[in-house]
């Protein structure tokens, strides 16, 4: 795909992989309506191509009001990126309801929503409908059972919806492992889990990915072989993940061996 002149809705866009990645979209020559609850406070934030525009994506009526803003300012959108997300590192130790819906309304309900209104608005035209999701769609991580919960569950929606489209409306899923964004802040965890890239390679993967209209997008050869190849690799990091919960709950969690699983 050239990028040139083409319409980009990118929500996330206000810092992190979203960020870079809007100034890597803008430089291909794309208009790109960047969104996020802040954005329009940024003053540094200025291109010819470049329109900004608040919205809480957890509510459906903000949501509607990008698209329409968009289709407004845009006249058609061929290209959106559900990139805006977050995540959580906890213990799960108490059954709350807002908790767990506050982070499925971002990153699972608003993504299914802004892709099948993608396909509402344009039932016969082509559109590319990309979204960030995570290495941990795939291996889920202690501390991180709901955000893992939420991107496994885009990559179960995806994987489905694509049988429902025409050939020329795409899905690409991104798969970032840790990257060094004020994520982990929210997650409010030092170290996040290894390997770590920055969120400038991430951005050039996302656009390489783009412009090749990849299904699948692995900003990490080596996670995507890793996990594929040697699930067990991360039993090192899993088992010392185990010892902190244990010094954290005064109790030993339980001990899991993959490979006595695919032994027996
Ligand atoms: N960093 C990682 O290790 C990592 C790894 C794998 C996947 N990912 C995924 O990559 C994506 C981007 O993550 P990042 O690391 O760049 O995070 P980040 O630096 O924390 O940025 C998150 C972006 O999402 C926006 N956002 C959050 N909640 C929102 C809401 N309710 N409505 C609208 N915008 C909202 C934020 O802007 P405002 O605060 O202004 O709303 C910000 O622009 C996420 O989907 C994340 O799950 C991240």
């Amino acid at each position: 795909m050239d990028l040139t002149g083409k319409n980009v809705v990118l929500t996330g866009a206000s810092k992190g992989i979203g960020r870079e990645f809007l100034h890597l979209l803008l430089a291909e020559g794309a208009h790109v309506l960047g969104v996020s609850r802040s954005i329009e406070k940024d003053a540094t934030l200025v291109h010819e191509r470049l329109r900004v525009k608040n919205a809480d994506l957890s509510r459906p009526e903000e949501i509607d009001a990008v698209f329409e803003y968009a289709r407004g300012h845009f006249g058609r959108i061929d290209v959106f990126v559900a990139n805006a997300g977050f995540t959580y590192y906890e213990l799960l130790e108490r059954a709350d309801w807002e908790h767990i819906r506050s982070i499925m309304d971002v990153n699972v309900t608003s993504v299914i929503y802004s892709a099948v209104k993608m396909r509402e608005l344009y039932p016969a035209e082509p559109f590319v409908f990309m979204a960030t999701l995570s290495a941990v769609s795939f291996l889920s991580l202690p501390g991180y059972g709901v955000y893992s919960a939420t991107k496994a569950a885009l990559r179960g929606f995806f994987d489905a919806f694509e049988h429902e489209l025409p050939a020329d409306q795409k899905l690409l899923r991104v798969y970032p492992v840790a990257t060094a964004t004020d994520f982990f802040d929210r997650a409010a965890q030092d170290k996040p889990p290894p390997p770590v890239q920055s969120a400038s390679h991430v951005a050039m993967k996302m656009l390489e990915g783009l412009k090749k209209e990849k299904r699948h997008i692995y900003p990490s050869r080596l996670f995507k072989w890793m996990y594929r190849l040697f699930p067990w690799a991360y039993g090192p990091y899993l088992k010392k993940r185990r010892q902190e919960l244990f010094e954290t709950r005064g109790r030993p969690p339980g001990e899991i061996d993959e490979r006595k699983d695919e032994e027996s």
